[in-house]
């Protein structure tokens, strides 16, 4: 299949993540058919594209027509069935091996024969959801990171049985939406979070260990390693139990130590301090 061939993609699951697939790829042309279990997922989801999409428009970055293009060309439904005729299928269901496996068995029972699967999945395995599907030759990782509009990076992940063809298809895909792609072989957190997870939970274990104060420790990398963000801010941002939840799957898999999670962390997701979300992680944010 050429890029050429597809004018249509899909969209499982309308989260955090999908929602931000399915705004690039419609303001890239594509038709877009969205996914959920949820109706409240995709009223969601559809109100926080109109305002992505309205500040695009206050700062003159597209028109009025285009912001009404792009969302003409965003259709939903709870309906699997209606990905049926679809050749390229985003996923982007929880992070959860079951859930994604029952999703691939319906799809594969409704989908075209050459349809081609790009999983976002962070700490799943490519290789072994790919070994789930009817052609594991068409499944491949596309890792998109939060918020899609704004981050230019996809991750592309060909698995063990990822035909050519397929890693080509991808490639192309991802140019078109206006990202800028790397390749990677399907290993515990691909590059960014492989690197970025243990760097996390490093400052962590520097705060546990009494070697200097959480700002300190911030204002050390933002001021000396130029990160927008210190290691604490990003934390609280993502939400805390994230690195943990990362961490512990990644050490898993790798029984490499500087995955393990420090038990300040463990401690704090057990207190609820899970960042931005919950009022206080790392910093307190009260209510406004
Ligand atoms: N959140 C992030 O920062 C981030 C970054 C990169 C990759 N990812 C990956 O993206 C994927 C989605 O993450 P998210 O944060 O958007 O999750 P989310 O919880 O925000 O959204 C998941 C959506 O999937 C829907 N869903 C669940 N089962 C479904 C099914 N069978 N069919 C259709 N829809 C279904 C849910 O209703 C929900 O709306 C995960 O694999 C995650 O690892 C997340």
């Amino acid at each position: 299949m050429n890029i050429e061939d597809i004018k249509t993609v899909g969209v499982a699951g309308t989260g955090s993540m999908g929602v931000g697939i399915m705004q690039v790829a419609a303001q890239a042309g594509f038709q877009v058919r969205a996914v959920d279990v949820s109706q409240a997922a995709w009223d969601r989801a559809l109100k926080t594209i109109t305002k992505s999409l309205e500040r695009l428009l206050a700062k003159e970055k597209i028109t009025e027509e285009e912001l009404k293009a792009t969302l003409s060309r965003i259709s939903f439904s709870t309906d699997l069935e209606s990905l049926k005729d679809v050749p390229f299928i985003f996923e982007a269901v929880f992070e959860n091996l079951q859930v994604k496996k029952d999703l691939y068995e319906k799809l594969d029972a409704i989908a075209r024969e050459d349809v081609v699967y790009a999983s976002n999945t962070s700490s799943l395995s490519i290789t072994e959801m790919a070994a789930l599907v009817k052609h594991p030759g068409q499944f491949i990782g596309m890792h998109f990171f939060n918020p899609v509009p704004m981050m230019k990076l996809v991750e592309v992940i060909p698995a063990l049985q990822t035909e050519k063809a397929t890693t080509s298809l991808a490639l192309e895909i991802a140019k078109k939406i206006g990202k800028t792609s790397i390749t990677c072989k399907d290993t515990p957190g691909f590059v960014l979070n492989r690197l970025l997870v243990p760097y996390m939970l490093d400052a962590v274990r520097l705060l546990e260990q009494g070697v200097a104060s959480r700002d300190d420790i911030d204002t050390a990398m933002k001021l000396g390693a130029g990160m927008p963000m210190g290691p604490f801010e990003l934390m609280d941002f993502t939400g805390v139990e994230i690195s943990l939840y990362v961490g512990d799957i990644f050490f898993e898999a790798t029984k490499e130590p500087r995955f393990a999670p420090p038990g300040l962390l463990r401690n704090m997701v057990k207190a609820g301090y899970l960042g931005r979300k919950t009022g206080k992680g790392f910093y307190e944010y009260p209510a406004k």
